[in-house]
This record gives C-alpha cells, sequence and structure tokens, in this order.
C-alpha cells in the first residue's frame, strides 16, 4: 500500500470544488446525488465545503461485480426516492474509471429533465476511458492505477482509510 493523495491534499481541493460549485450555483438548492457506495466520504466532505444549500440523495449502481475489472454490465440497484425536475443536480462520484457507470446515469438522469446536470468526482483516470463522460469538477487526475481509501474499496476492504492508497499486486 503506497500513499498516492495524502488526507491534507484531499481537504485542501475539497474546500476548492465547493467554492466553484457555489459560484455556478448561487442559489440553491443543489441536489447533491452520490453514487453508493464509494462516494459517500466524499459527499460528506463536499457538502460541508459549499456554502450554497443541498440537498442529498443516494443511488445504487451495480456495474463492477467484486474484482478490479469493470463488468460492462450497468443497473440502477436503487433508484431516487425524489423528483430531480427542474432542479440543479451535481452526480457526486469516487472515480470516474470507464466512464460505463456515469455515461449511463447521466442518460437516465436527463431525460427526467433537471435544470442543470453536472458531475462530480474525486477521482479521475481519463486513460482508461470506454465511454464519453463529461465531468464538470474533478478533484484529481490520476494513472492507470487500482486505488483504495477515502471511501473506495477492493472487495469492500479499505474505505475508511484517509489517505488515496495505491493497492499493489501482492
Ligand atoms: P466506471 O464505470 O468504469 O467509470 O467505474 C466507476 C466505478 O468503478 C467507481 O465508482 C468505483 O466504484 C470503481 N472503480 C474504478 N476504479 C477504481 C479504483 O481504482 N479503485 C476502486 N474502485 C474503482
Ligand atoms: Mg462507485
Amino acid at each position: 500500500m503506497r500513499v498516492l493523495i495524502t488526507a491534507e491534499q484531499i481537504q485542501t481541493r475539497i474546500q476548492e470544488l465547493g467554492a466553484e460549485i457555489d459560484r455556478d450555483h448561487p442559489t440553491g438548492p443543489v441536489y447533491l446525488i452520490a453514487i453508493l457506495k464509494g462516494a459517500f466520504i466524499f459527499l460528506a466532505d463536499l457538502a460541508r465545503a459549499m456554502k450554497t444549500p443541498s440537498r442529498i440523495e443516494f443511488v445504487g449502481i451495480s456495474s463492477y461485480g467484486r474484482g478490479k475489472t469493470s463488468s460492462g454490465e450497468v443497473r440502477l440497484t436503487k433508484d431516487l426516492d425524489v423528483s430531480i425536475e427542474g432542479h440543479d443536480v451535481v452526480v457526486v462520484e469516487d472515480i470516474v474509471d470507464s466512464g460505463v457507470t456515469l455515461n449511463y446515469l447521466m442518460k437516465v438522469f436527463a431525460q427526467r429533465k433537471p435544470k442543470s446536470l453536472r458531475i462530480a468526482t474525486l477521482l479521475d483516470k481519463p486513460e482508461r476511458r470506454q465511454r464519453p463522460v463529461e465531468v464538470h469538477y474533478v478533484g484529481f487526475k490520476i494513472p492507470d492505477e487500482f486505488v483504495v481509501g477515502y471511501g473506495l474499496d477492493y472487495a469492500e476492504d479499505y474505505r475508511n482509510l484517509r489517505d488515496v492508497c495505491v493497492l499493489e499486486e501482492s
């Protein structure tokens, strides 16, 4: 396990992202919709870094299975409990990898006629992209390495680490 991004770097960057989202959404509420489970810690810090009022919602998507590679198959396992029609929406994700998950989710949400629809992701691995995704707020671009911590898991482990770490093959 090797530290890639420290807890301190993450917090500094999230303050900047919060300010950017505030600037783009001077009036609230902004619907922050986090993708379970990986985005839960980022969501908690991002919501508190914003001054614009927000409302918190969750969706569940399964695309990954338990390994390190995407199955390419996406399914909505938990839908929203509310309508987003006419609202400002920021989808909150831990990492954009192949883009399969967000490419699918953005199509689903766009059909529901939100006033605006954007993506905030803590991490982005642009080299791995298979489907196009327009990401408005990116915490850190990272190389093609498998990372854990700060919400991200490997087979459900390591989500509670404060830093983002590279999980090296043993
Ligand atoms: P995508 O659909 O390939 O963009 O996958 C996005 C999802 O894959 C993320 O929400 C994560 O759950 C998972 N994922 C992708 N890369 C990593 C990684 O390096 N560590 C942990 N999870 C990852
Ligand atoms: Mg995820």
